[in-house]
């Protein structure tokens, strides 16, 4: 170990492509490289997020009409792993079942892609609680899948009351999942968390290859 400040490992970006848009999990890319996964609402930030990430502008769709990314969506980094972006859950205002509210294409992937590392979730800062999210949580939690949260647009709002969200949202997500959550924070626009969610990549990448940001 280093000095204080030095545990996080870092993970610069060295290539950034687009190597598949899939429909299905049968129409995914073989499952090589480790994966990591944004998930969330429509609209919560997950494309800007990826563009964030990468330091691209357009490499992922964004769009503020809710629904724009409909297809599973894989960007390769470092030639090493990959960046997947994944449609947004209640979008159509479904509003039937639960299960309704997120596609069997996005469960197929969640649950049965063999090279699915970690899957962050997005919730958005700026509001209370929302019964969708904790709903998703919940399911995830069920099936055993590793997640990180993750709170965007965290400059609509001053940080006090990004705390507070988080807080609440923290106590209701107590209720349905024995451990708390790794919690980030992030803003697109302004590069908040980028560097913590590459470290936490890199860290899940660590073991299996400690050269991983390395062409
Ligand atoms: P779908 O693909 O439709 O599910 O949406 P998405 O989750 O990929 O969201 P997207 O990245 O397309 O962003 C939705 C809207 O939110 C766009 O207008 C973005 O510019 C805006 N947005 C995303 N992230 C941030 C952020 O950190 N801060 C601010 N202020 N706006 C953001
Ligand atoms: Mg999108």
């Amino acid at each position: 170990m280093g000095a204080a400040g030095e545990t996080l490992p870092r993970m610069i970006i060295r290539s950034a492509e687009l190597q598949a848009s899939s429909p299905n999990l049968e129409a995914c890319p073989p499952p090589k490289l480790p994966e990591f996964a944004f998930i969330g609402r429509s609209n919560v930030g997950k494309s800007s997020l990826v563009n964030m990430i990468t330091r691209s502008s357009g490499l992922a769709r964004v769009s503020s009409t809710p629904g724009k990314t409909q297809t599973i969506n894989f960007f390769t980094i470092n030639r090493k792993w990959n960046l997947v972006d994944l449609p947004g859950y209640g979008y159509a205002k479904v509003g039937k079942k639960d299960r309704a509210k997120f596609s069997g294409v996005i469960a197929d992937y969640l649950r049965k892609r063999p090279n699915l590392q970690v899957t962050f979730i997005l919730i958005d800062a700026r509001l209370t609680p929302q019964q969708i999210d904790l709903e998703f949580i919940h399911w995830m939690v069920g099936c055993g899948l590793p997640l990180v949260l993750i709170f965007t647009k965290a400059d609509k709002l001053s940080e006090k009351e990004v705390q507070a969200n988080i807080d609440a949202f923290l106590e209701r997500v107590q209720e349905i999942a024995e451990e708390t959550p790794t919690v980030l924070v992030s803003s697109a626009k302004k590069g908040t968390g980028r560097r913590e969610i590459l470290s936490l990549i890199a860290s899940a990448l660590e073991p299996e290859d400690p050269s991983a940001q390395d062409e």
